[in-house]
Parts: structure tokens; sequence; C-alpha cells
């Protein structure tokens, strides 16, 4: 009688460890470690206004501190770098201030420093996303100020496709990654004098520009997708991006490969695939999700070998 209660179990047990989810392994929960030494910091970067006392006239003085260099408190603790000190990016003589002018001269790390060739961080394929941001047009068109920290935010990068996010959530973040500098004329003088053009213009072939972009990011269109890979890095010359209605409506879309590859996740995650299957009842053709179909047959397999197993013993032990 007692396999009866072992065998769901050892089932159970299968499919659970099979679901587990790729998720982050910075300790999103814990209190961040560096919080009290980076209050300093925050006092003058976490608002808009700062104040310090001018050692020669002994007065408190009050100033308005550069936006650019104001920093938003809870999207660093949110981000996952949450744990960091701020001197541990940036020199230990930040805590003087005045800061030394020479300090702006520093070199910055850049992610291939602490994280290429790591173990740990294999699942993300690091040296592979180099690689392929070195064949992008961001990299070869432009000198070294193009780097990672142009879309990798270093005071918020949240990994979006590693966390706890409907897939609505990941297209709208790595979108705007991209509009902010593409739409935003100060950030694109940061790399190039030359024109920007207007995005909504580009793109006027596609029909409700404003909706695919809801749906489908950038990158869809604009790299070639890596297997391995969750996000695309090479964005190629704009006479390659995909103009073809047909490579998203049509029942083997590739979006299946790229995009959707976080349907597993989010089935994982939330037990259904609404934001998947709400998409794809939109694209033509669009099949019911292939994996669900087989979870499916064979949670049905296992119930009907659960009825046989329970008939033999009941006719055994009669
Ligand atoms: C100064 C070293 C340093 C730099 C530079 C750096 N990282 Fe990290 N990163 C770390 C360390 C250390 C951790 C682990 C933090 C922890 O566990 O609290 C981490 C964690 C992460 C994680 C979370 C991994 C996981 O599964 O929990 C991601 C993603 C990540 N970094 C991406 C990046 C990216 C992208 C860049 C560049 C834009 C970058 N890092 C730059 C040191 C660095
Ligand atoms: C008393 C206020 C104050 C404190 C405390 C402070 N900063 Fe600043 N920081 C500023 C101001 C103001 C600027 C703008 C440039 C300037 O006036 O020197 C600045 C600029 C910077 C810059 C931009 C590059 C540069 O050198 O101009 C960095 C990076 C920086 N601070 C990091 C830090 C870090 C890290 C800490 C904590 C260890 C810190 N700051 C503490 C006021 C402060
Ligand atoms: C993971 C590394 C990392 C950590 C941690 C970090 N910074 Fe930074 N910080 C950078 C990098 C890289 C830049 C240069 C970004 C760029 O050039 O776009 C930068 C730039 C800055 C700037 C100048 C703003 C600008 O746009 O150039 C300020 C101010 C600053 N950091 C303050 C801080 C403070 C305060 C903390 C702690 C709360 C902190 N940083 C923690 C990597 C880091
Ligand atoms: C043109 C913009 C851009 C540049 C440049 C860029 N990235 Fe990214 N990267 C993104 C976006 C957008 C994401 C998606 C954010 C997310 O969901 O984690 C991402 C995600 C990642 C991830 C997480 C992938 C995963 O499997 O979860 C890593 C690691 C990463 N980038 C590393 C790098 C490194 C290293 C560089 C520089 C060599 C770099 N990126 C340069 C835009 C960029
Ligand atoms: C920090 C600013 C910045 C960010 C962030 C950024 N870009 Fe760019 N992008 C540029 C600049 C500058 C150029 C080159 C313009 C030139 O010199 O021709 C460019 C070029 C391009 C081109 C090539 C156009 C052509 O002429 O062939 C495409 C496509 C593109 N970006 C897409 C993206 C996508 C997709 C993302 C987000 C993953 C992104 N960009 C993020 C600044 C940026
Ligand atoms: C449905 C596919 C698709 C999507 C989604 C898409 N693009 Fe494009 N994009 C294209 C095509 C095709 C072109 C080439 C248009 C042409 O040359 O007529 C292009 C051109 C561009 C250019 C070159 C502009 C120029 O003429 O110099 C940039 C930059 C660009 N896209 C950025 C983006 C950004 C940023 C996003 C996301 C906000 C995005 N694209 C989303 C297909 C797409
Ligand atoms: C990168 C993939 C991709 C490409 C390329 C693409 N689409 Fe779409 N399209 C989508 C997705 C995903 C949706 C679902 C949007 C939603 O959630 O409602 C959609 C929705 C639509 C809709 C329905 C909009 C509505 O009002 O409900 C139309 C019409 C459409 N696309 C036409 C086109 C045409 C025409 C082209 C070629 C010029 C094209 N699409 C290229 C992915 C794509």
């Amino acid at each position: 009688m007692r396999t009866l209660f072992i065998l769901p179990l050892f089932v159970l047990a299968f499919f659970w460890s099979d679901f587990s989810v790729a998720q982050l392994m910075v300790d999103m929960e814990a209190p961040p470690t560096n919080a009290e030494m980076n209050q300093h910091c925050f006092d003058c970067h976490g608002q808009q206004v700062y104040s310090f006392e001018n050692d020669f006239s002994g007065m408190i003085e009050r100033k308005v501190m550069n936006p650019n260099y104001v920093l938003d408190t809870g999207a660093f603790y949110q981000g996952v770098h949450r744990h960091f000190a701020c001197i541990d990016c940036h020199s230990p003589d930040y805590e003087n201030f005045p800061h030394q002018s020479e300090l702006r001269l520093d070199m910055m790390y850049s992610c291939i420093d602490c994280h290429g060739g790591d173990e740990t961080y294999a699942q993300y394929n690091f040296d592979l996303i180099e690689e392929e941001f070195y064949q992008s047009v961001h990299s070869s068109r432009h000198d070294e100020t193009f780097n990672c920290w142009m879309c990798h935010d270093p005071h918020a990068y949240k990994a979006m496709t590693r966390g706890d996010f409907s897939i609505g959530e990941i297209v709208k973040a790595h979108n705007q990654t991209c509009v902010d500098c593409h739409n935003d004329p100060v950030q694109f003088l940061r790399i190039t004098d030359s024109i920007q053009p207007d995005l909504a213009l580009v793109h006027d072939f596609i029909p409700n520009y404003d909706l695919h972009l809801k749906s489908v990011r950038c990158i869809e269109c604009h790299t070639s997708q890596q297997d391995t890979l969750w996000v695309a890095h090479n964005i190629l010359e704009k006479e390659l991006a995909v103009k073809k209605c047909v490579e998203c409506h049509s029942s083997n879309t590739m979006l299946m490969a790229s995009l959707y590859k976080y349907q597993n996740i989010e089935a994982r995650q939330n037990g259904f695939l609404n934001a998947v299957i709400l998409n794809e009842s939109y694209v033509i053709g669009a099949n019911r999700n292939y994996y669900f179909n087989i979870i499916s047959i064979i949670l049905f397999g296992l119930a009907i070998v659960g009825i046989l197993i329970h008939v033999f013993f009941r006719i055994k032990n009669r």
C-alpha cells in the first residue's frame, strides 16, 4: 500500500526539480550589506540639494547637486549590485569633499573585469556577450566611450530576464534602454554628432508602431539571435534588420526562439502562460504552446498509470 503514497512523491519531486527556475544568486531579501557605509555618499548624491561645512568660513552651505549625479537610492538597492559599497567601484578618496579633480580621470571597471571567465556566472555567458558587443554597430562604429555601462546603469541595473517579471515588463524595460538614448538628444550627443533620426519615422513601415513596441523588443529585429544567449547583443546595421512581417506573423514565428524563450520561465513561476497566450492569439497562425501540450500529455499519462497501480493493489489485496 505504501508505494501508492511514495510513487506520487517521486513524480512530484521529478517535476519540481525540472521546474526550478534559473534565479539570481544575489540575495535580494537580506538588507544591503553596505547601506550604512553608503549613506554618507547618498546624503549628497541621494538628493537634489546637498550641504557641507565650508572649512574656510566655518559656515554650513547648501548647494544644488548636478542632476546627472543624483542617484535613486531605492533603485540602487533593487539592482544586482545592491550589496556593493560605492567605493568598491569608485576610489575611496571620494570619502573626502570636495572630491579631488583627478578622480574624474580614474579608469572605471568594466563588467568583464569582474565577471569575465568566472564559472559562478557561467549561465550569463559574459564572454560571449562581450564578443557579440564588439561586433555590434555600437562598438564597431564608435570608440571605447560606448561601453557596457551605456546600457547597464551602474547604479540601478536589474537582471529583468532572471527576475520575477512578466514578458510585458521585460519588453518595456529592454526597449526603454534603447529609447532612452535614441530618443534623447543629450545622451545621443555623448556618442556622436551625427543626426539622430526619429524612431517613429524610421519605423513607419510597421503598422501600430507603439503597440508593436509593447509586445516585441527592438533586439528582435535588430540582432541575429544566438541560441545560447538570453539577450542578444550584436546590434546589426539597419540594412540587416527584420522587415518582413511573416518573420513573426507565421506559425513558426521567430519570436519562439527569442522573446518567447521566457515563456517557460513564466509558466514555471505563475503556473500559466498568461502573457504569451494573449500574445500568440494575435500572431496569425501561431500554434498553442508546444511544451504545455507535452506536459499535459505526460500528466494525463501519469494519472492513468496511478489509477492502474491503484486498481492492481485493490485486486491483489482483496
Ligand atoms: C567591481 C566588480 C563588478 C563589476 C564592474 C560588475 N559586477 Fe556584476 N557582480 C559583481 C559581484 C561581486 C556580484 C555578486 C554580488 C552579490 O552576490 O551580492 C555581481 C552580480 C551580478 C549579477 C547577478 C548575478 C546573479 O545571478 O546573482 C549580474 C547579472 C551582474 N553582476 C551583471 C553585471 C554587468 C552586466 C556588469 C557591467 C555592466 C557588471 N555586473 C559589473 C561584481 C561586479
Ligand atoms: C558633501 C557632499 C558629497 C558627498 C558626501 C559625496 N559627494 Fe560625490 N560629489 C559631490 C558633488 C557636489 C559632486 C559634483 C562635482 C564636484 O563638485 O566636485 C560630486 C561628484 C561625484 C562624482 C562624479 C565624478 C567627479 O569626480 O566629479 C562621483 C563618482 C562621486 N561624487 C562619488 C561619490 C562617492 C562614491 C561618495 C561617497 C564615498 C561621494 N561622492 C560623497 C558631493 C558629494
Ligand atoms: C558596480 C560599480 C559601481 C558602483 C557600486 C557604484 N558606481 Fe557610481 N559609477 C560607476 C560607473 C561605471 C560610472 C560611470 C558611468 C558612465 O560613465 O556612464 C559611475 C558614475 C558615477 C557618478 C557620476 C555620474 C555620471 O553619470 O557620470 C556618480 C556621482 C556616482 N557614480 C556615484 C556613486 C555612488 C554615490 C555610489 C554608491 C551609492 C556608486 N556610484 C556606486 C560604477 C559604480
Ligand atoms: C545597446 C545596449 C547594451 C549594451 C551596449 C550592453 N548591453 Fe548587456 N543587456 C542589455 C539589455 C537591454 C539587457 C537586458 C536586461 C536584462 O533583462 O537583464 C542586457 C542583458 C545583459 C546580461 C544579462 C543576460 C542574461 O542572460 O540575463 C548580461 C550578462 C549583459 N547584458 C552583459 C553585458 C556586457 C558584458 C556588455 C559589454 C561588453 C553589455 N552587456 C553591453 C543592453 C546592452
Ligand atoms: C548611449 C546611446 C545608445 C544606446 C543606449 C543605444 N544606442 Fe543604438 N546607436 C547609438 C548611436 C550613437 C548610433 C550610431 C549612429 C551613427 O553614428 O551612425 C547607434 C546606432 C544604432 C543602430 C544602427 C543604425 C544604422 O545606421 O545602421 C541600430 C539598429 C541601433 N543603434 C539600435 C539600438 C538598440 C536596439 C538599442 C538597445 C538595445 C540601442 N541602439 C541602444 C546610440 C545608442
Ligand atoms: C519590426 C522590426 C523592428 C523593430 C521592433 C524595431 N526596428 Fe528599428 N528598424 C527596423 C528596420 C527594418 C529598419 C530599417 C529601416 C529602413 O532602412 O528603412 C530599422 C531602422 C532602425 C534604425 C536606423 C535609423 C536610421 O535610419 O539611421 C535605428 C537606430 C533603429 N531602427 C532603432 C530601433 C529601436 C531603438 C527599436 C526599439 C525601440 C527598434 N528599432 C525596433 C526594424 C525594427
Ligand atoms: C518582431 C516581430 C514582429 C514583426 C516583424 C511584425 N510584427 Fe506585427 N505584431 C507582433 C506581435 C507580437 C503582435 C501582437 C501585439 C499585441 O500584443 O497585441 C503584433 C501585432 C500586429 C497587428 C495587430 C495589431 C492590433 O491592432 O491588434 C498587426 C495588424 C500587425 N502586427 C501587422 C504587422 C505588419 C503589417 C508587419 C510587417 C510590416 C508586422 N506586423 C511585423 C510582432 C511582429
